[in-house]
C-alpha cells in the first residue's frame, strides 16, 4: 500500500488507515475478539496508521489499541488519539492542567510513554483562535508528552483558521463523495503548509457502501440511530449529515457509477480510493466493524487511478443530490 508523509509529524502513514470508533462504542455491539481481529486484519493488509480518542467506548477503544500496541512494538505504527470531549465542550475547559490531565489517560490506556499525535476532539470554535490553546499544546510536545498535535474539526473554516498555526500538524476533516467543500481551499491551504489531513466519515457511515435500504435500521446504541437529528452530536457526523432516503438515491448512483467505471473495486473501496486520490490527503480513516471489511478497505489503497470521468460522474451526483444538504453547513 502506498505510503505518505503525516503532515509535520514527519512520519510515514498508509493511505488507508482505521478509524476505531467502532471499537469503542455507539456502532451496535463489536466484541473485544472481534475488536482485535479487526485490527490484526488491517495490520497484516498494510495498514499502519490508527486514530482513536479518549471518548471511544469511554476509553475501551484506546486500551484495545494499548495491547495490540504492546504485541506489535517496534512495527513503524502511528496511533493518533484525541481529547476534549469527556468534559463540557466550552472554551474554558481547553487549558493546560486539563490537556496533562487528558493526555496522562490516554498514554496509559495506550500504554505509552509518549503519544505519537493527540488532536483536539472538535472543540468550540473561539478554541482555534485562543493563542494560550496552542502555547498550552507546545509545552504538552516540550515536555515529551505527545510527539505532536493536531485537531479534528467540524467546519472548513476551523480548519483554514488552524492551518495557519505553525505548531499544527495535522488536521482531521469528512472528506467524502457526499462531501466535497474541503477541496476547494483546505486540502490546497494544507499541502501549501505541510499541514496533514486525515480524511475521516470516508464512507458516510456506511452509506457509501451501497448496502442501505430505505428501510435499514441500526441498533439502538448505533449513533445511526440516536444521532439521526443530532441529538448527542454534530449531525455531520451521522451519515455526514446528509438526510438518510436522500443518502441512499445517492448511494445507489455512486454504486452504479463504481461499477461502470471500476473494475474490481467494491462502492466502499471505490469510496475509499475517490478519498486517498485527493491532492492534499495524508491519509483516510474508515471505521471497520470486522476483519473482512478491514480487508476489504485496505485493498482499497493499491486501487488504481480512478481517473477524471469517475470523478467528474461522482462531482455531478454531488451537486444534483447533495450539495443543498451539507455543502454550506460544514
Ligand atoms: N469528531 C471526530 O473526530 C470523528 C467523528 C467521526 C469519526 N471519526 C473517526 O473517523 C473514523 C471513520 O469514520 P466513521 O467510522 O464514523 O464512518 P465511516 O468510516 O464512513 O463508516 C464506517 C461504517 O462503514 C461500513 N463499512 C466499513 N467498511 C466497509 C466495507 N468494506 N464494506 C461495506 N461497509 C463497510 C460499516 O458499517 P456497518 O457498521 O453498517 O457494517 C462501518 O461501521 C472513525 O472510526 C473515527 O476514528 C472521528
Amino acid at each position: 500500500m502506498e505510503e505518505r508523509v503525516l503532515g509535520r509529524t514527519g512520519r510515514m502513514v498508509s493511505v488507508v488507515g482505521l478509524g476505531t470508533w467502532q471499537l469503542g462504542a455507539d456502532w451496535g455491539e463489536v466484541s473485544d475478539d472481534e475488536s482485535r481481529a479487526v485490527l490484526e486484519a488491517s495490520l497484516e493488509a498494510g495498514v499502519n496508521f490508527f486514530d482513536t480518542a479518549d471518548v471511544y467506548g469511554d476509553g475501551r477503544s484506546e486500551q484495545a489499541l494499548g495491547r495490540f500496541l504492546a504485541d506489535h512494538e517496534g512495527e513503524g505504527i502511528t496511533v493518533a488519539t484525541k481529547m476534549g470531549r469527556r468534559a463540557d465542550q466550552v472554551p474554558e475547559n481547553y487549558v493546560l492542567p486539563h490537556f496533562r490531565e487528558w493526555t496522562d489517560r490516554s498514554r496509559r490506556n495506550l500504554g505509552v510513554d509518549r503519544l505519537d499525535l493527540v488532536q483536539l476532539h472538535c472543540p468550540p470554535t473561539a478554541v482555534y483562535s485562543d493563542d494560550e490553546v496552542y502555547d498550552a499544546l507546545d509545552t504538552l510536545v516540550a515536555d515529551g508528552v505527545t510527539a505532536a498535535y493536531g485537531v479534528s474539526v467540524e467546519t472548513v473554516d476551523e480548519a483554514l483558521t488552524a492551518i495557519a498555526r505553525p505548531g499544527v500538524a495535522t488536521v482531521q476533516i469528512i472528506l467524502n463523495a457526499f462531501r466535497h467543500k474541503p477541496l476547494e481551499q483546505v486540502l490546497p491551504a494544507a499541502s501549501e503548509a505541510g499541514v496533514g489531513i486525515i480524511a475521516r466519515v470516508p464512507l458516510a457511515s456506511g452509506l457509501l457502501s451501497g448496502r442501505y435500504t430505505k428501510d435499514t435500521t441500526f441498533a439502538e446504541n448505533d449513533h445511526r440511530t440516536f444521532n439521526r437529528s443530532g441529538e448527542a452530536f454534530d449531525v455531520g457526523e451521522t451519515f455526514s449529515g446528509v438526510p438518510f432516503d436522500t443518502g441512499v438515491e445517492a448511494a445507489a448512483r455512486f454504486t452504479e457509477i463504481a461499477g461502470g467505471l471500476t473494475q474490481d473495486l467494491t462502492a466502499a473501496q471505490a469510496a475509499l480510493a475517490w478519498v486517498w486520490q485527493r491532492a492534499g490527503v495524508s491519509t483516510v480513516i474508515p471505521g471497520a466493524r470486522n476483519p473482512e471489511q478491514a480487508r476489504l478497505n485496505a485493498a482499497a489503497g493499491s486501487a488504481s487511478s480512478l481517473g477524471p470521468l469517475f470523478t467528474s460522474k461522482v462531482r455531478d451526483l454531488y451537486d444534483e443530490l447533495v450539495r443543498e444538504h451539507v455543502h454550506d453547513r460544514w
